[in-house]
């Protein structure tokens, strides 16, 4: 495991991006995460592809989760935020965007998403965690999930993203990728911002790999890199 502990968020972003960038020149095949954490390093990602430096042409993305039940232009889905935040403003192919579609027939689109990460194999899979220590969706529990799933909801995660839903209600389930296929990704980078990360990232990091804080199973890895602010990597 790597660490890189960066002085604020404008830095940690940053670095994301200077680590993330050589994987979109050589298109390979990137996992992303929502949430608040990797808006900087997207936003990072959007001025270097500005400035010519990096190309998205080539790269494929999977995304790793989907609330069920929004309206397909709701502004809280992760389409909506992928576009808005990466998607629009880069010369990415939105052909090769894949996103889990949380409307429909939820047992198909776990099906197709197995077959999608099978097809592509995620080169680089980026994370952020939960307050709980969820990665993805893949809320605590007494296993380690393996495939594409849908999930309800804890009140921890609601409590947490309830803040993105004004005036809409906040789903209370969500389709996100398994466990063991988040794992599969030949590399991974978890970003974590934040004093109200440090103790969960100690526990992800440091404490026994267990289904009850889903990161930890992110020890075993054989090629992860944390990159963090001072606040949330203050323990480790
Ligand atoms: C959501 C996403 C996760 C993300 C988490 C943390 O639950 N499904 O992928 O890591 O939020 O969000 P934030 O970065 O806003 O703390």
């Amino acid at each position: 495991m790597k660490i890189f502990t960066e002085g604020d968020y404008e830095h940690m972003s940053m670095m994301a991006a200077n680590v993330v960038a050589p994987y979109i020149c050589s298109g390979m095949t990137i996992g992303l995460a929502t949430g608040s954490t990797p808006i900087g390093l997207y936003g990072e990602l959007v001025k270097k592809c500005r400035a010519n430096k990096i190309d998205f042409s080539r790269i494929k993305t999977i995304n790793l989760d989907e609330y069920v039940g929004l309206d397909k232009d709701s502004k809280q889905s992760y389409r909506y935020f992928m576009d808005s935040f990466l998607f629009d403003l880069v010369n990415i192919d939105k052909r090769n965007t894949f996103i889990p579609n949380g409307n429909g027939d939820l047992d198909k689109e776990c099906k197709r998403y197995d077959e999608l990460i099978e097809r592509y194999p995620i080169d680089l899979q980026i994370l952020g965690i939960g307050h709980n220590g969820h990665i993805g969706f893949n809320e605590p529990s007494d296993s380690f999930s393996k495939n594409t799933h849908v999930v309800e909801l804890t009140k921890s995660t609601m409590d947490a993203n309830s803040r993105f839903f004004t005036g809409e209600k906040m789903p209370e389930k969500a389709i996100t990728m398994g466990i063991a296929q988040i794992f599969s990704a030949k590399s991974i980078i978890l970003l974590v911002n934040g004093e109200s990360k440090a103790d969960i990232i100690r526990e992800a990091l440091l404490g026994p790999i267990t289904p009850r804080v889903p990161a930890s199973i992110l020890q075993l890895h054989e090629d992860l890199t944390v990159i963090g602010d001072m606040a949330a990597l203050k323990y480790v």
